[in-house]
């Protein structure tokens, strides 16, 4: 199978990293890629946002499946150009994608379904706006609706910021104004062949800048899978209430598709609440899951592209992945690119991994290029152990500015002793 792969993250670099150990994978391109991924597959000099760009480059090299990395592409509707052009895909069309780019879309099909998920109300004008917001007490979550890069959200209890906040957002979006939930968060991600899936162990993401999840919020420092807090019997109910029902209300609207569905879920103290969805897989979530995947995880995308995913037989490992994001001095604020790196750690196969996002440059001669530069991934026995490791691999990335959270997975560690 040739498999081309969009995107240049640290989340593209693990995917194409897991696909390069297939035998079922003769050729694969990543696109336009970083650093890392020149490592495992040859990057092509493409913008992913262009779906004619992208088409022209997957009959070029003759590649049989296309796999969506970041939701951009998505939004600009790269998915209908190849499915136009008889190109297999993993992702959604543009209408169906507005799961994620659209939270009236994904909040409107949560509640005509009876989804669990925050109460919420909708806004397109600014009276409506303001005449609730006199009314309103207490802290509420105001929302834009249209793709944000995490800028969109804001958790207040105070009401002139949230009502500066709205009226800005009004001016070219709709919004949403949430209940507050309280609780804490778990990322679920749902591998479907437009009818049939499978779930991957439950992961979480550690949001904010600093540590003790204080700070602005980020793209994501850090991640852990499986996460120690999610017993056997919350991830039952996880299943039973969140995934089985969304897939079922999906396949019954006709909003299936051949992709991930990226359940986003606060765990309150009346069970799982949905608070989005995405319809790509996660950064960091991504590097801490593929290492655990011991099945062909090429196979399962054929399989979801072929309509057979029933059949396909998920293993994992019984180990721990957590991962560390190194990033560049000033992020998630104005950050300075084109560092060179030193000293990234050589890999000791399938324990330690370092995933690129945004690098170029080659082996040997690395360049930063993003905010969120690396994610450091360690696979061990227990969450304390896995990181230690990640730890001792983040201190030996080095380049000016550096740093990274020295808690990532600490709060799931402290409810268990
Ligand atoms: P979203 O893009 O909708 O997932 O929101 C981004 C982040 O804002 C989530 O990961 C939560 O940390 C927080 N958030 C969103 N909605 C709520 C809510 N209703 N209650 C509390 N926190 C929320
Ligand atoms: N880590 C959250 C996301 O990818 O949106």
């Amino acid at each position: 199978m040739t498999i081309l792969i969009l995107g240049n993250g640290a989340r593209e670099h693990a995917l194409a990293w897991k696909l390069s150990q297939s035998p079922l994978v003769k050729a694969l391109f990543v696109a336009p890629g970083n650093a890392g991924t020149a490592e495992v597959a040859k990057n092509l000099p493409l913008d992913p946002l262009q779906p004619a760009s992208v088409v022209k480059a997957a009959q070029e090299q003759q590649v049989d499946l296309v796999f969506v990395g970041p939701e951009g592409p998505l939004e600009a509707g790269v998915v209908d150009a190849l499915q136009a052009a008889g190109i297999a895909v993993i992702g959604p069309d543009r209408h169906r994608a507005q799961l994620e780019s659209s939270k009236v879309f994904s909040k409107n099909f949560m509640l005509r379904n009876g989804l669990p998920t925050a109460r919420a109300q909708q806004f397109s004008q600014a009276a409506a706006f303001g005449a609730f917001m006199e009314s309103s007490r207490g802290k509420i979550v105001v929302k834009k609706s249209g793709l944000a890069a995490g800028k969109g959200v804001l958790e207040t209890s105070d009401h002139a910021q949230a009502l500066a906040f709205g009226l800005e957002i009004l001016k070219t979006d709709h919004l949403l104004v949430e209940e507050f939930l309280t609780g804490w968060e778990i990322s679920v991600f749902v591998l479907s062949d437009g009818l049939n899936y499978v779930v991957l162990p439950p992961t979480a993401d550690f949001k904010k800048a600093l540590e003790n999840d204080e700070g602005p919020n980020t793209g994501g420092m850090g991640a852990i899978c499986p996460v120690p807090t999610v017993t056997p019997e919350l991830w039952q109910r996880v299943l039973a209430e969140a995934v089985e029902p969304t897939v079922r209300a999906l396949n019954k609207e006709g909003l299936n598709y051949k992709g991930v569905i990226f359940i986003g879920l606060m765990i309150t103290a009346e069970g799982p609440k949905i608070l989005e969805y995405n319809t790509r897989f996660g950064d960091p979530e991504t590097q801490v899951l593929m290492p655990l995947i011991e099945s062909d995880f090429a196979k399962l995308l054929k399989a979801m592209a072929e309509g057979t995913v029933a059949e396909y037989h998920l293993e994992m490992s019984r180990n721990v992945a957590l991962g560390v994001v190194v990033a560049a001095g000033g992020y998630p604020g104005a950050y300075r690119e084109g560092a060179s790196v030193t000293g990234l750690p050589t890999e000791l196969p399938g324990r330690l991994q370092v995933f690129h996002a945004s690098t170029t440059g080659l082996a040997g001669q690395v360049f930063t290029g993003g905010g969120r530069c690396f994610t450091v991934v360690s696979v061990e026995g227990s969450p304390q152990a896995a990181q230690e490791a990640a730890l001792a691999g983040c201190a030996e990335v080095r380049f000016d500015g550096a740093w990274y959270r020295k808690d990532i997975g600490t709060k799931f560690l402290g409810r268990l002793t």
